[in-house]
Order: structure tokens, then sequence, then C-alpha cells
């Protein structure tokens, strides 16, 4: 999948923005919707997404689809998730390698899966399942990772390769989140992004993550760090320039803080374009 209306640096939509968007238009390629905002039958968040429609290119992404659960897969979320798709033309749709839902119960956080070949095969089975609902390929993100399971038999992006490759999905490759997970578990980012074949990537992730000291959490709520922008541009040069996303989710900043973000992932985006190209 690749659309060409989505191209450059887009930024995460957030409701405090909506209205700076509408009143000054600025100059920004595209956005990402979060898809589980907009999942209602009316009401001021769907207005104003409209709104903003009308001068972007949509992305949608989502929470809620559990892809690794044990739980049945919740059809009428997917049914509202592909309404939704439709009714914005949005470019593609995503959402996480990972399960937030077990026995009925939703767990605040996306948590990863354990990396055996049986796992494998059931997330890939249910995003299968779920391309069939959806009407769609389904591009998938990487989530960062705090702790491993006893029974893992395979690497993280081991993992996520026999997953996509059995779905035949797409990735959304979030970059903060493999930089995370590499230092909560002391391995070489490096070859994650080796192992990741070119053609599969259509999206990547930017964003903060909070040092506790003992562990990095992604919690979305601070400008990029300098070891996840020289991860960016290692990642531009095996993928190319692939659409990117800055993403904000806790203590939002002003808009202008956002457009400042992307304006350094461009400048990496140019710097690393002229660098391959001499
Ligand atoms: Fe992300």
């Amino acid at each position: 999948m690749s659309d060409h209306s989505i191209q450059g640096v887009g930024l995460g939509l957030r409701s405090q923005h909506y209205a700076h968007i509408l009143e000054h238009q600025p100059d920004v390629p595209w956005f990402e919707a979060l898809a589980d905002n907009y999942l209602g039958d009316g009401g001021l968040p769907l207005y104003h997404l409209e709104q903003i429609r009308k001068d972007y290119p949509l992305t949608f992404h989502a929470v809620g689809m559990s892809l690794g659960s044990s739980d049945p897969l919740d059809v009428d979320y997917l049914r509202k998730l592909k309404a939704l798709t439709q009714r914005f033309e949005s470019a593609w749709l995503s959402d996480h390698l990972s399960w937030s839902r077990s026995n009925g119960q939703v767990a605040n956080d996306l948590l990863p899966m354990p990396y055996t070949t049986e796992a494998a095969q059931h997330v890939s089975d249910r995003i299968q399942q779920a391309q069939e609902v959806l009407g769609q390929r389904l591009v998938i993100e990487n989530v960062s990772s705090y702790l491993s399971y006893s029974m893992d038999a395979m690497t993280e992006w081991a993992f996520l390769m026999e997953v996509v490759e059995r779905a035949d999905c797409l990735i959304l490759l979030d970059i903060n989140n493999i930089y995370v997970s590499a230092m909560n578990h002391g391995f070489e980012p490096l070859p994650y992004l080796e192992a990741i074949p070119v053609e599969r990537v259509v999206e990547m992730h930017l964003a903060g993550y909070e040092d506790t000291g003992d562990l990095l959490f992604d919690t979305h709520g601070q400008a990029v760090h300098p070891p996840v922008w020289a991860l960016y541009r290692a990642a531009l040069q095996r993928f190319g320039k692939r659409p990117t996303l800055i993403e904000w989710d806790t203590d939002i900043p002003a808009f202008e803080v956002l457009q400042h973000e992307a304006q350094i992932a461009e400048r990496h985006q140019q710097e690393v374009h002229h660098a391959q190209a001499a």
C-alpha cells in the first residue's frame, strides 16, 4: 500500500489543536487521527475532523483491536473502524502488535506478545481476520516493552517479521519504541532495522520517552531525544524518505512545538537524502 497523498512529516491530531488548525491552516502535509476518538455517532470531535479533512490528508491510528489477545475479535469495533476509514477516505489504518484485552478486561497499556511461533501464528491469523472485516490491509506498529517472557523463543524483530509475513500486512515502524525496547532489554537497535524488509514499511513514528533511571517509558510527552534522532537517520538510510509522524500524547504543547519537531525530522530527511545522492 502506498498512498501518494501521504508524504513528508505529519503530526498527530490532538483536540487541543483543532481551533488553531482551523483558524491558521498551518503548512502540515497530513495528520494522523486517533480512530478511537471518532467512533461515536456525532458530536464535536467528528465535526472538527470533517472540517480538518477538507484541507488535509488523513491516516487513522487505532488502539483497540487487541490483535494479540486470546479473546474473540471485536467485529462490531472493526466494522465501526471500517465505516470511519471509508467516510474520511483515510490513506491507511494502523494498530499495534500487542494486546490490551484479556478475558474481557482492558489493560491501560499496550502489552507486548510472547515471542514464540505459536503466538506469531495466533496474531497473524487475527490480523488476517481483521483485514477481511476491514476490507483493507492493516499497518501494524511495533510497541515498546519493559518486560520479557520466559518462553520467548526469538527476538522482537524476528517475531514482527514472522507476523507480517504470515498476515501479509504492512509496518508502521516506531523508531522511539525500538530505541526504548533496545535500552530496556540491552540489545543493539541497528540489527532490528536491518531485519525489516524495506517494502513493508509505509510509515515511521517519532516521539519522546521518559527516563526513570531504571527503564525508559514511551510516554510521548517530550521532544524526540538525540539517540532517537540518530536511529531515525539510520532508518532513513535503510528505508528512504518514508512518511513520518511526530506523536505527542501527554503534556501536549503548543502546536508550534510540534511543527518545530517536524522541521527537525525534515532536516534529517534532507541531509540523509543529500548524503546518499553525493
Ligand atoms: Fe507510535
